[in-house]
């Protein structure tokens, strides 16, 4: 059971966490761990929706950016689509490969997001689901993925991608704990924010502290994540040539969004914005 709260208060809020730890010393736990706090079925279900309200037919192209274990590729590979997903992390990589089975099985390859080696304009959409944004911290490693996206999809194909964008700026300062629990797992972990308004940027220094089979081990990790602001980011966006055409909450195409941030649908248009009015 996965088990959010803010040190110091009894109101638990939901808040997911994103950890280096996780991608590398830990990632043979990365689905245990993540399964408990996300319920990837739904969200699944809410790229299929947009696939459909967007009028992109079963069998489409699909990418998905920040794959790790693949727990989105298969399922959307099983629904019948063809999907590649890349993602940095060799470990995650190699769970997603080893999952593989049946005829219908997504590709796994080893590619920065911020400046993917693929054919362009093949893809129907690309998805990046997660919080994986927030990891662009840098206006330049921002720029790339975008840039990457507009080259990777076909002209009108769909980009879906969410973030973090907590609407209470104390949410971006100060210690977390939660817990995952399950039979034969239980994980701790701490999270420090330290946040500079003026750089947008927030350090979070982790430590999970695992206990599974009788040991007991702790791991340490860094992340450092972009305060995104939801206008600054449909902005971005919509420069670098993906129109926003619907923001909601998380998970569903009619919800309002909610305290931790926007799924935003944008669509690619025929030209980025180069600077240059007319
Ligand atoms: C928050 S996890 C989300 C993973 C997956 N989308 C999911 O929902 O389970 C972030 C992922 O981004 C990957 N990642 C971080 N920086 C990356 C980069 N520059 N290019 C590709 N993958 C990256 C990590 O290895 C990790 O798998």
């Amino acid at each position: 059971m996965w088990r959010p709260q803010a040190v110091g208060e009894n109101e638990p809020k939901e808040v997911t966490f994103l950890s280096e730890v996780e991608y590398g010393p830990l990632a043979h736990l990365y689905d245990a761990l993540n399964q408990a706090a996300r319920d990837y079925g739904q969200q699944v279900r809410l790229i299929q929706e947009t696939l459909d309200r967007w009028g992109v037919g079963r069998g489409a192209r699909l990418l998905d950016l920040a794959c790790a274990t693949g727990l989105h590729a298969h399922r959307l590979a099983a629904a019948g689509h063809r999907v590649v997903g890349i993602d940095t992390s060799i470990p995650l990589l190699r769970q997603a490969c080893a999952k593989a089975n049946g005829t219908s099985r997504p590709s796994f390859l080893c590619q920065d997001m911020r400046a993917l080696g693929l054919r362009a304009g093949v893809f129907d959409a690309v998805y990046c689901l997660n919080h994986t944004l927030n990891y662009m911290v840098t206006n330049r490693d921002l720029a790339g993925l975008l840039a990457a996206v507009w080259r990777a999809l076909r002209h009108g194909g769909l980009f879906i991608f969410d973030f973090i964008s907590y609407l209470d700026p104390s949410d971006w300062q100060g210690q977390w704990r939660d817990t995952c629990e399950t039979a034969d797992l239980q994980v701790r972990m701490t999270h420090r924010y330290t946040t500079d308004w003026l750089k947008q940027t927030c350090v979070d220094r982790h430590t999970y502290e695992v206990r599974r089979r009788g040991r007991r081990t702790r791991h340490q990790g860094t992340d450092r994540l972009r305060v995104i602001l939801v206008q600054d980011l449909l902005l971005h966006a919509e420069m670098a040539g993906l129109s926003p055409v619907h923001v909601c909450g998380k998970w569903r195409l009619d919800d309002p969004v909610g305290q931790t941030g926007p799924v935003v649908i944008a669509r690619k248009a025929r030209e980025a914005f180069t600077g240059a009015h007319s």
